[in-house]
């Protein structure tokens, strides 16, 4: 491997001290910056990562509460907890982990939670704001998290080609936005690329900075990747592995061996965007509590 490993779990753990150390400014204040996560549903990955955001927010200091509703939840009744956690004063941020059970209008969901509360930066307000660089918009923390990881990691995104494989709203649209706006992390010439791309290795051997959001198993392969390219790995896959006491493993949609051989640097999965993008989430719900102060 010659490519730089760029280490989201050391990232994201600094973000998380500065975090930390704002809440504790923000006690002095009275206020303790509050996180409700809303999961719907028994999916095994999703409950996964509601436990550690809710883990990460009461290590920085702030008040978690997480609400799990059965599968055969209405809408109605998920509608009805956003409506009671908007109206709490001691939830400052608040999310509803997606994918939704079938069935549920995931739009009509998003859209009801207060854009002044809306962490994950889905509601189109702040979708709004993102596209025309609106500071006080809320950005969605994974894409918010790799922009990090590029300013905090010295690569110059200003002037660059930034390639990004995948389009949706939580990841590739963000992303694209984040990059072509003015100041520190943007000013990139972005292109984003999706299934209907024609002849994508084309495409992403044109990347100064490489970023691959598609949920395909180690998809993009080193003739995908210019020699020298920084290459950021968004995909989270679980494979069989039988050699695992799990029975499987994690990996993302790069190739990371043969795409660490050619890349200048590279984010490894686990631990590259993923600790990112829980850092960023805390960030935000700083910010929401911040925010508060000021409504
Ligand atoms: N690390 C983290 O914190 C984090 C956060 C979010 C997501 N993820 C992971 O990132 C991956 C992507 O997530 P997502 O929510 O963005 O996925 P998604 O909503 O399924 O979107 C996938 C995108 O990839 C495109 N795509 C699929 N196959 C392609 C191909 N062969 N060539 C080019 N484009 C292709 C799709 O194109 P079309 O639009 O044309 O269908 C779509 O735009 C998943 O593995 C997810 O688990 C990780």
């Amino acid at each position: 491997m010659t490519a730089k490993l760029l280490d989201g779990k050391a990232l994201g753990l600094a973000i998380r001290q500065e975090v930390a150390a704002d809440v504790a400014r923000l006690a002095k204040a009275g206020i303790k910056p509050g996180l409700a996560v809303v999961l719907v549903g028994e999916d095994p990955a999703s409950q996964v990562y509601v436990r550690s955001k809710g883990k990460a927010c009461e290590e920085a200091g702030m008040h978690s509460v997480t609400i799990r509703l059965p599968d055969a939840t209405s809408q109605d009744e998920l509608l009805a907890t956003i409506d009671r956690l908007n109206a709490d004063p001691a939830i400052h941020g608040m999310l509803v982990q997606l994918p939704l059970p079938k069935g549920m209008d995931s739009d009509r969901v998003l859209r009801r939670i207060d854009p002044r509360k809306d962490v994950d930066g889905f509601h189109p307000e702040n979708v709004g704001k993102l596209v025309t660089g609106d500071p006080t918009a809320f950005r969605p923390a994974t894409p918010y998290g790799i922009q990090q990881m590029l300013i905090r990691s010295g690569i110059e995104t200003s002037g660059a080609h930034a390639v990004i494989v995948g389009r949706s709203n939580i990841v590739g649209k963000p992303m694209a936005n984040l990059l072509i706006q003015q100041g520190p992390g943007g000013n990139a010439t972005v292109t984003v690329c999706h299934s209907r791309s024609r002849d994508l290795p084309s495409l992403t051997r044109q990347a100064d900075i490489l970023i691959v959001a598609i949920g395909k198993a180690e998809f993009c392969t080193a003739d995908m990747v210019r020699t020298g390219a920084v290459v950021i790995d968004v995909g989270i896959n679980r494979v069989d592995d039988p050699s695992r006491e799990r029975g499987y493993r994690l990996c993302g949609d790069v190739a990371f061996e043969e795409v660490a051989a050619v890349a200048s640097a590279i984010t490894p999965v686990p631990g590259g965007v993923g600790p990112m993008t829980i850092a960023m989430l805390l960030k935000n719900t700083l910010q929401a509590a911040e925010l508060s102060r000021t409504a």
